[in-house]
């Protein structure tokens, strides 16, 4: 059994920045109630800026449901948070019907699982598992995959964080089908868009009359053949939860690789520059996003590992990338910032969200944070 400790100056740490987190969440819903926003402008919410697709709903419910969790049993706190995080979740439900894009998983694990995982009350199940049906549709039978909301013939990486939700509604359900969709696609992905060396393609797309794959291909990353660095901790993530669900150790083993790529490439304090091939004018702009989302998929994977010495290298390295965002990257001497996390990267190539706060690193900053205070 592998003991995780957290030192005491990391405590403390880790407890301030998530006080911070819960007031400025706190504050954004005083500023602008019932608003969901996805990237910062210049520090600020609310603003003009495109969207791209709209896919982050789920993460502010889901950072309150944390700390509803979090605050203590019968407390003001806790009843403060859980009647704020009902009123954010709520109008997300008719989004389980939602066919246009791929990140069911995204809005209904942050939200819905939360609440049910709290209350139990088997109508909040139900939407988990629509929305479950819903992302399977997406399903390409010729190339065995879940389609992006590009087009049918491409797959995303994203996708691997969303894909839990068909192995969970399968679970629930007993449904074969959905259990062997949600498979298919992990299979897939691992083929096609993780490489050798453990490093990810964002795309790949596919020949929609034979199935057949064709070509690597990106959106948000630096080019094809690069590694894309919010991706990888994406495909970190997403094939531990993938693995958690299934057991089957091939999901392991690439989640691993995942992790070893990002670990050997990133930089000492762990935040890396915003595509892992960014060109040498681009690599002092890092993806704090990317971290967030690789420390907490790290602290998930630590536990799986037989191998207790490189479970324990796998929390160290997530408790140091925790330490730099807390220590550099906190907004917290910043009072005209909004957000939680500076140095997120939303879409590059389309200068939207560059060197912001983001609401996924939010959540998966706070996420992990919650995780790595819990261990002991
Ligand atoms: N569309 C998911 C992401 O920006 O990571």
């Amino acid at each position: 059994m592998i003991q995780f400790e957290l030192l005491e100056e990391d405590r403390q740490l880790f407890e301030r920045a998530l006080e911070f987190a819960e007031r400025q969440v706190r504050t954004l819903t005083e500023i602008h109630p019932d608003y969901y926003p996805l990237y910062t402008q210049q520090g600020k919410w609310r603003h003009q800026g495109e969207a791209w697709t709209h896919w982050c709903d789920g993460f502010l419910p889901g950072m309150m449901w944390i700390f509803c969790k979090r605050a203590p049993a019968g407390s003001d706190k806790g009843k403060f948070w859980f009647d704020l995080a009902v009123r954010y979740t709520k109008p997300l439900e008719p989004r389980k019907f939602d066919r246009t894009v791929h990140d069911l998983g995204f809005i209904f694990l942050s939200s819905y699982y939360r609440w049910y995982r709290l209350t139990r009350e088997p109508q909040l199940n139900d939407v988990i598992i629509q929305a479950g049906r819903t992302l399977a549709e997406r399903y390409q039978e010729k190339g065995q995959y879940l389609s992006s909301f590009i087009a049918p013939n491409s797959l995303f990486i994203d996708i691997m964080m969303n894909v839990g939700i068909i192995f969970y509604a399968a679970r629930e359900t007993g449904d074969a089908r959905l259990r062997e969709i949600a498979l298919r696609h992990s299979l897939t992905t691992r083929r096609y868009l993780v490489r050798g060396d453990g490093s990810t393609a964002h795309e790949g797309i596919f020949d929609l009359e034979t199935g057949e794959f064709l070509r690597q291909s990106t959106h948000q990353g630096y080019r094809s053949d690069s590694c894309w660095s919010r991706g990888q901790s994406w495909a970190l993530y997403g094939f531990t939860s993938v693995y958690e669900y299934t057991r089957d150790p091939r999901f392991l083993r690439t989640a691993e690789a995942c992790a070893d790529y990002y670990i050997t490439q990133a930089p000492p304090d762990g935040v890396p520059p915003w595509d892992f091939n960014a060109p040498p004018s681009q690599r002092q702009l890092v993806d704090t996003s990317a971290a967030a989302i690789a420390a907490a998929g790290l602290l998930r994977l630590c536990r799986l590992l037989p191998d207790p010495v490189k479970g324990h290298f796998y929390w160290v390295t997530a408790i140091r990338i925790l330490r730099t965002l807390c220590q550099k990257y906190l907004a917290i001497d910043d009072p005209s910032w909004e957000g939680i996390l500076k140095g997120g990267v939303y879409h590059y190539p389309k200068g939207l969200g560059v060197n912001e706060s983001v609401m996924w690193g939010e959540y998966f900053f706070v996420e992990a944070l919650d995780q790595a205070l819990r261990v002991i």
